[in-house]
């Protein structure tokens, strides 16, 4: 079975191109390498003996979709193609709004075009209102304060309008809460361009000395140490949800969302203690004030995840960590030039 996976270079493609690839299913790539690098590939066949076929060019270039369906027997498509910075899309919202929403739409008529119509998308737990409180349900109140997650939100209802004209389309939205981890080789993991914008990376980074230390925005939130909780789940349990979603979503009716999370929450604190315990070294830290727009607390409830895809998480926040450091302490600079 072949399956066609956009931004399969990036961080969750990757290393859920690991997964698909060892179930047996052979890999096609679409990637701009916008916020990736073609090493990657390299990488992947070093750790599952197969190289996905790779295309390099951009999934709003609706000629390359046209001839990728044509020159493969695509039979799903994973869309994780797309921008991912929340901040950057306050200040770019067109380069947002045009890169994710063009890609899907471009797309959509490419498979519709190819006659394929299984899809699962890349959604986000940054979906969910503030004016709602974890653990969040696929049912809790959706609202957006930036122009990425309005991307996804509106991707969703987007899809979900296409089955109702027409049911023949089978979509599985997948909201993922705060991947982390990396694949145990170490040979694949997350390489943020710049400075961090997330926990983890930044946590890695101290460790591996590139950066001085963590600044933890606000320790004055009501939660149990007074900093932001998060479900943080690793990045190889979210691949294997894919693989998951992809071999039940012929029994699904209509279209699905699903929580992917382990529903339990960790403080800043609690991450940088489990950072610290993994590489064997303190991480220092500051208290800086609050960042705009951040929530208190977010973690899921992961019950309708385990009923309909029997999936549930196997690795806890230390074994995270453990592979965070195992990936940026054998790739100091990432994938590096
Ligand atoms: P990533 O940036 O590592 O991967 C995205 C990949 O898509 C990259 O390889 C990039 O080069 C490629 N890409 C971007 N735009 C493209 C385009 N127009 N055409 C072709 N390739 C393109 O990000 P990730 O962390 O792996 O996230 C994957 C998906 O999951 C994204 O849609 C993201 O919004 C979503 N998501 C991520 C997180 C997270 O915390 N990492 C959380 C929720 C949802
Ligand atoms: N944090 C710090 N210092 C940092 C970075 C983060 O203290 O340098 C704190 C944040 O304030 C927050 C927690 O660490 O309390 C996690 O922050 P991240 O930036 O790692 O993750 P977010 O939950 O803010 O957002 C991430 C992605 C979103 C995605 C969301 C849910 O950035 O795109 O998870 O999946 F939508």
């Amino acid at each position: 079975m072949q399956i066609l996976v956009t931004g399969g270079a990036g961080y969750i493609g990757s290393h859920t191109c690991v997964e698909l690839i060892k179930c047996g299913m052979d890999v096609v790539i679409v990637d701009n390498f916008s916020n990736s690098k073609p090493v990657v590939c390299d990488r992947l066949e070093l750790i599952t003996g197969k190289r996905p076929k790779l295309y390099t060019g951009d999934v709003r270039d609706s000629e390359l979709m046209d001839k990728v369906f044509a020159e493969n027997e695509i039979s799903a498509v994973i869309h994780f193609a797309g921008l991912k910075a929340v901040g950057e899309s306050v200040e770019k919202p067109l380069l947002y709004y045009s890169c994710n929403l063009d890609s899907t739409f471009s797309l959509l008529a490419a498979m519709k075009k190819a006659g394929v119509g299984k899809l699962i998308f890349s959604s986000s737990a940054s979906v969910y209102s503030d004016e709602d409180e974890s653990p969040y349900s696929e049912e809790s109140m959706t609202g957006c304060t930036n122009p990425y997650s309005r991307t996804k939100l509106m991707i969703e209802y987007i899809l979900k309008d296409m089955y109702i004209s027409d049911p023949s389309w089978q979509f599985v939205i997948l909201r993922y809460f705060n991947p982390i981890g990396a694949h145990k080789s170490g040979l694949i993991g997350e390489d943020p361009q710049g400075i961090p914008n997330n926990l983890l990376p930044y946590v890695a980074q101290v460790a591996v000395g590139r950066r001085a230390f963590l600044g933890v925005f606000g320790n004055d939130y009501d939660t149990p140490d007074g900093t932001g909780v998060r479900d943080y789940i690793h990045v190889c349990d979210l691949a294997r949800g894919h693989v998951l979603a992809l071999q039940k979503m012929d029994g699904f009716e209509g279209v699905e969302t699903i929580n992917l999370g382990t529903g339990r929450g960790s403080s800043v604190l609690d991450v940088v203690k489990a950072f610290e315990k993994a590489c064997g070294k303190p991480v220092p830290y500051e208290i800086k004030p609050r960042r705009a727009g951040d929530k208190a607390v977010c973690y899921c409830n992961p019950d309708k995840a385990k009923k309909l895809l029997g999936f549930e998480t196997e690795y806890d926040l230390d074994d995270m960590c453990r592979d965070t450091w195992n990936w940026q302490s054998r790739n100091p600079e990432g994938y590096g030039d």
